[in-house]
């Protein structure tokens, strides 16, 4: 290989990451197929009724605690004033009561990518962060 060569592989690699935002920002596809473990809690279709957890429609760009609150509902979340984004749901999803101090949520995410890939189909089901 010349060394020509080789930074026109640079370029194309370079390229090649540029046209796939969605490497980093999380799957809405393979988010789906983790959502399956949340479902147990929440349901995610507009109006589909809360269960232990709220209904999750919407959810990403919301306040904490808009949706109907479901059967666990602690008041916790609306208290904590947090607007669910990127940021917010990483830290939340990988530890819910360590992030809200007293929050009924027990089932947390331990994977990065699940977290991304599942944050990315709250997104795409959340009409007003479109
Ligand atoms: C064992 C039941 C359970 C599972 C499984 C579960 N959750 Fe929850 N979740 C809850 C409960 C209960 C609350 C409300 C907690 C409260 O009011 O203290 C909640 C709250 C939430 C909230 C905040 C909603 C709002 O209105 O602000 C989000 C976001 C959320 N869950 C996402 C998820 C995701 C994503 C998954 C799957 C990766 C998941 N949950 C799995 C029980 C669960």
């Amino acid at each position: 290989m010349t060394s020509a060569a080789g930074w026109g592989s640079v370029a194309t690699v370079v390229l090649a990451l540029a046209a796939q935002p969605a490497w980093a920002e999380g799957d809405v596809g393979q988010g789906e197929k983790v959502f399956n473990r949340c479902k147990v809690c929440h349901t995610i279709e507009q109006g589909g009724a809360p269960k232990q957890g709220p209904n999750l429609f919407g959810v990403y760009g919301n306040p904490a605690g808009t949706n109907e609150p479901g059967s666990l509902h602690s008041g916790k979340l609306e208290e904590s004033g947090i607007v669910w984004d990127d940021a917010t749901l990483t830290e939340f999803l990988a530890a819910p009561s360590g992030f809200i101090s007293g929050v009924r949520m027990t089932f947390r995410l331990t994977r990065e990518d699940d977290i991304a890939n599942v944050i990315a189909y709250l997104k795409a089901n959340s009409p007003g962060a479109q």
